[in-house]
């Protein structure tokens, strides 16, 4: 989809963010220190694990705490280094709500808090690619504070996006609001306009035909005029049609191009003129052509999946088990990373859960690294998802180590 690589100079661009957030505890030299932190011994574990699935790992879950796991993948060199290869990391950490659920506490301090997202940000951004995205997943708990967190870390001009996530259809009672919605920052270490360069679009479902048979293949109309906000003089003029009417742009609206820029793209026969030739210009814009559109950033739960429905899949699979709270839906981790990377790249998620970012990776063709602290939520959800997702999506196969 026209994707170009970046050059690797973008990726230490990172001017000083202009405000920081303090916490009780934050650890000043942190944040500073991007450069690759000496090795830590990496005598206690393996990374290579106990193969699971395949012959060889080309994705690793590991059990183990996020801080310590990144700074081992960050140490880890030769075959099984993922530093600076990490294309995609998504992570849904817990969101300080104060609640505790059945498989992991949502309750810390919040300086604690504050202080492990920074610190396995840090390490986590050395990990990415220099055309790597990091998206952060959180409720109004935190997701404020976590902003400033995140300029810190990537750099202000690293803020590509924050999308709005449609959470629940239902609405609840019990409080002043009823929240619908959930918030996932992105950043890009290359910045929102290389990073579009090598993001994916989305498909582009429009209807295309020929009914002209033109040898350039199917296309479709888009109007030719645009909102006049930035318009200069000479996109304000009277277009004469083929068959000789006059049409100045519609009310607030300006053409998109200058009248000498029109005259070029009809003789390219890149414009159609509906009516009988007597409508306003349109832009044909062929199928071949189409590199996909810019995402929205609101994300309604019918394109996606709600955590209802994450939920009720997630018990469809395990009926006599305990139900894992906070599951995310397979529809968002699959748009996610059919956005931010192609297949065989890396994708981290260092608060996996019952899996469903390995899964989605599994399915898509793309490498995976979970890492998760509850053995228990690893023996009962994300082994067996992903023993399941690799048995329907064989790939290199996976291996499961720990700390
Ligand atoms: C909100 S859930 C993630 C849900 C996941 N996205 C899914 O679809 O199932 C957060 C997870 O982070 C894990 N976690 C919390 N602190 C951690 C840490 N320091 N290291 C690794 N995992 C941690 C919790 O055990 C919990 O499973």
């Amino acid at each position: 989809m026209g994707r170009q690589s970046l050059p690797l100079s973008l990726y230490d661009r990172r001017p000083p963010s202009s405000a920081k957030l303090l916490w009780a505890g934050k650890n000043p030299g942190v944040s500073t220190s991007l450069s690759p932190i000496s090795s830590p011994a990496r005598a206690k574990w393996d990374l290579r694990g106990q193969l699971v699935r395949g012959e060889r790992a080309g994705s690793l879950l590991i059990h183990g705490d996020a801080g310590k796991a990144l700074d081992e993948l960050l140490a880890t060199t030769g075959e099984q280094s993922v530093a600076g290869a990490v294309k995609l990391c998504y992570i849904d950490p817990p969101y300080n709500t104060g609640e505790r659920f059945a498989h992991y506490s949502d309750r810390t301090d919040r300086a604690e808090w504050l202080t492990a997202l920074h610190d396995h940000l840090v390490t986590a951004r050395q990990l990415l690619a220099p055309d790597g995205s990091l998206w952060l997943h959180l409720d109004d708990s935190e997701q404020h504070r976590a902003r400033c967190v995140l300029d810190e870390v990537f750099g202000e001009d690293c803020f590509v996006a924050t999308i709005v996530w449609q959470k629940r259809t239902t609405r609840e009672n019990r409080k002043a609001f009823s929240s619908m919605h959930d918030y996932i920052h992105v950043y890009a270490p290359a910045g929102p306009k290389a990073w579009k360069k090598v993001r994916n679009g989305l498909p582009d479902e429009g209807a295309f035909s020929n009914p002209d048979d033109d040898p350039r293949g199917p296309w479709r109309s888009i109007p030719m005029s645009v909102q006049a906000g930035h318009a200069t003089s000479s996109q304000f003029y009277s277009v004469v049609t083929p068959t000789g009417v006059h049409h100045a742009p519609p009310p607030g609206r300006c053409w998109a191009y200058t009248a000498d820029r029109l005259a070029e793209l009809d003789a390219q026969g890149r414009v159609y003129w509906p009516s009988g030739g007597n409508g306003k210009p349109r832009l044909k814009r062929f199928q071949s052509e189409v590199t996909g559109l810019a995402p929205f950033t609101i994300w309604p739960a019918d394109e996606v999946g709600d955590t209802g429905s994450a939920k009720r899949s997630l018990l469809s699979e395990f009926p006599d088990r305990q139900a894992f709270d906070t599951p995310k839906p397979l529809g968002l981790l699959e748009r996610i990373i059919e956005i931010a990377t192609d297949p065989g790249d890396v994708v981290l998620d260092y608060y996996l859960g019952s899996g469903t970012t390995a899964v989605a990776s599994q399915r898509l063709g793309r490498r995976w690294v979970g890492i998760e602290q509850s053995l228990r939520t690893i023996e009962e959800f994300a082994l067996p998802r992903l023993g399941a997702a690799w048995d329907a999506f064989p790939g290199e196969g996976f291996a499961f180590a720990q700390i």
